[in-house]
């Protein structure tokens, strides 16, 4: 028995048995028999949840490049690695094999190097989903420089926040982007976010669109000329297996966002263990997934994870609604995708869709479909099922964030039998807990309450870059000796989890993790405005949309109110990014409060769900006269 392949549920209970009791034993023939290391690690785990602290395969050193690239070259040199799928179907898709894929990212690094980033510095990427994204990520790994991705749909103002966190001293961006029928002028975005951002030294730019920007003498570099004459070999850094591989932003429901950081072995080693079993990848399959590298779910399953295993990774600069709904099925089935994965917003999108969007295509290459991001609801999950996957291609619902690095709770496909909206068991090596109001686990099945893991796990985020306290109070202080996720859950009768959402104020809009206080901050910001809150309601498409409750200054009362929502909006948009933008504006002329002041956002929830028959005791408020004239003027 392979414990690296799991085939057949029982093999699952037996591995997840020897995972959870002798942990360490575990992971050691794991990383010991598919990794390449420069040396092996003096002690597999050393942790104590209290600090916190968690080194995995202590004193180990490796390049994760190495392994993702360097490895595969004697068997797998010609083998598609990055299979590229333009925007625009017109366009030819690129086949990036293992060995253009090494020489790329050597080149790539060389230019890195040239510009004087070293092992440990810090490089903004700022680049649409096209291969020197790629490139740009493994060749900071391949010399031991810290990537942050920022997702280029972000605004200047969170890329200067995000730059200055970190101290970025270079950043890698394009021209431009296409997203569908538009383009998207990404340098000037980038221009604007640098004049916040002195230690930036040089800014390196790819051409995509070819349209008109400014290049800042000294400073600014055109990519490809760089790339043409860099040498295409550049030896691997050494890397410690606790070095830091990567900073990625998350929101968090206060504050500034948090940069998670994700170490270089144990985040290697889970992310590839957990590609190779939730999608049953074998050497011939081409797999897809189509979030943005610009967040954690590209991160490990198109780069790392994919690519550790000597896979075919599909990586798609376009949008499923362009140029029309077929767009997905039409790549799966020119590629002849077997594994294909994307979340549940954009399922439900296409759902809405006529079906002959998805009948025109030969979908019959399908073996796998997952799902990420966000609970996925019943009526989602059939069609997904039904319409994609023919109720044949088992739907992995995978849970997990940007902190845990990998999957975490997920069906594993033709083994875990699947459950609609379930994300079933914890997957090898993963202990969760429910806890209850009085921070005890609770115990069975057929229960409810907030998720914690007990134990570590090689992929864990080590900590927020510059803010280890936070780390530690965000999610190691509510539950001792525990890593509190922030979400709820339940467990059925047979073991199986659901996750049902947020415990926190953090909300889900299509997918992507929104704190609120950076938001209402930013609305705060607008000079009519005196204060607001922001909460979610239900939403068809995107699962949750933002309801923006404001209370206008005695100058913003005489104002014109659908122009002040259009510069709420904007606002936002300037400060965050467009997905932050608020759904419904309704101005209030007060917020519900507790007597310390605190907004009571459990009712405003109702009132914005339209489930407002019923909102409990109110008399405690400080002024439970507000609640009434905000719900007979709710939008
Ligand atoms: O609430 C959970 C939800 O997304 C949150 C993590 O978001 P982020 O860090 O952006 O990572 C998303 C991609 C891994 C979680 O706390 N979430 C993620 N996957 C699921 C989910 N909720 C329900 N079901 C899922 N499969």
């Amino acid at each position: 028995m392979s414990n690296y392949h799991i085939k057949q549920l029982e093999e699952y209970f037996q591995v997840y048995r020897k995972s959870v009791n002798n942990p360490e034993s575990f992971w050691e023939e794991i990383a010991e028999e598919h990794f390449v290391w420069r040396k092996k690690w003096d002690q597999v785990l050393e942790w104590d949840f209290s600090k916190p602290e968690v080194k995995w395969f202590k004193n180990a050193k490796l390049n994760i490049t190495e392994n993702c690239l360097d490895r595969h070259l004697p068997t797998r040199g010609d083998k598609t690695a990055l299979l590229f799928e333009p925007n625009n179907p017109k366009e030819e898709a690129q086949h990036i094999s293992y060995r253009k894929l090494h020489e790329k990212v050597c080149q790539m690094a060389n230019v890195l190097k040239d510009h004087g980033i070293k092992k440990g510095d810090r490089v903004c990427i700022y680049l649409p989903m096209i291969p020197e994204l790629a490139f740009a990520v493994l060749a900071c790994a391949r010399i031991g420089a810290v990537h942050s991705v920022v997702f280029a749909g972000f605004s200047a103002t969170a890329l200067s926040t995000r730059i200055n966190d970190c101290d970025c001293k270079m950043v890698i961006t394009a021209d431009g982007s296409y997203r569908g029928a538009k383009t998207l002028n990404l340098k000037s975005i980038v221009d604007v976010a640098l004049e916040d951002c002195p230690e930036v030294k040089s800014v390196l730019v790819a051409q995509r669109t070819g349209e008109k920007i400014d290049m800042v003498e000294g400073r600014d570099h055109w990519l490809k000329p760089l790339l043409d004459k860099a040498y295409s070999d550049c030896t691997a850094e050494v890397m410690d297996a606790e070095d830091p591989l990567f900073i990625l932003y998350t929101s968090g429901s206060t504050g500034k966002p948090k940069g998670m950081v994700h170490t270089c072995a144990g985040y290697m080693v889970y992310t590839a263990y957990t590609f190779k079993n939730i999608f049953q990848y074998r050497e011939e399959d081409v797999y897809w997934c189509t979030a943005d590298i610009g967040w954690i779910t590209g991160h490990s399953y198109i780069v790392y994870g994919p690519l550790a295993n000597g896979a075919t990774t599909v990586m798609f600069e376009g949008v499923p609604s362009y140029p029309d709904y077929g767009r997905f099925w039409e790549v799966v089935q020119k590629h002849k995708v077997n594994q294909f994965y994307t979340a549940p917003t954009a399922i439900r999108a296409l759902a809405k869709e006529q079906l002959e969007h998805v009948e025109k295509y030969d979908l019959s290459s399908l073996k796998v479909l997952g799902t990420v991001g966000e609970p996925i609801n019943e009526e989602a999950w059939h069609w997904y099922n039904n319409n994609i996957g023919k109720k044949k291609s088992p739907i992995v619902d995978t849970w997990w964030q940007t902190e845990t690095g990998g999957i975490m709770i997920s069906p594993i496909p033709y083994v875990t039998p699947t459950t609609p909206t379930y994300a079933t068991l914890p997957f090898i090596g993963i202990q969760p807990a429910l806890m209850d109001e009085k921070s005890n686990e609770i115990q069975g099945n057929q229960v409810e309450g907030r998720l914690c893991i007990k134990f570590p796990w090689p992929s864990m985020a080590r900590t927020i870059w510059g803010n280890h306290e936070r780390y530690r109070d965000t999610y190691f202080a509510a539950y001792e000796n525990k890593y509190f996720t922030g979400d709820g859950a339940l467990r059925d009768a047979v073991g199986y989890y659901r996750i049902t959402g947020r415990v926190d104020d953090v909300i889900i809009v299509s997918g992507h993790n929104l704190g609120t206080a950076p938001i209402e901050d930013s609305i705060n910001e607008h000079p009519a405005v005196a204060e607001s809150a922001i909460v979610g309601f239900p939403h068809d498409i995107k699962g949750n949309a933002l309801y923006g409750f404001v209370i206008l200054k005695e100058v913003g009362q005489s104002r014109d109110r659908d122009n002040l929502r259009k510069e709420i909006n904007q606002q936002i948009t300037e400060q965050i990014g467009p997905i932050a933008k608020l759904d419904k504006i309704q101005f209030v002329p007060g917020l519900p409060k507790t007597r310390s002041g605190k907004i009571m956002r459990r009712i405003l929830r109702k009132i914005a769900g339209k489930d407002a028959k019923n909102l409990g005791d109110i008399s405690t408020l400080l002024n439970p006269e507000v609640v009434k004239e905000i719900k007979d003027n709710a939008l």
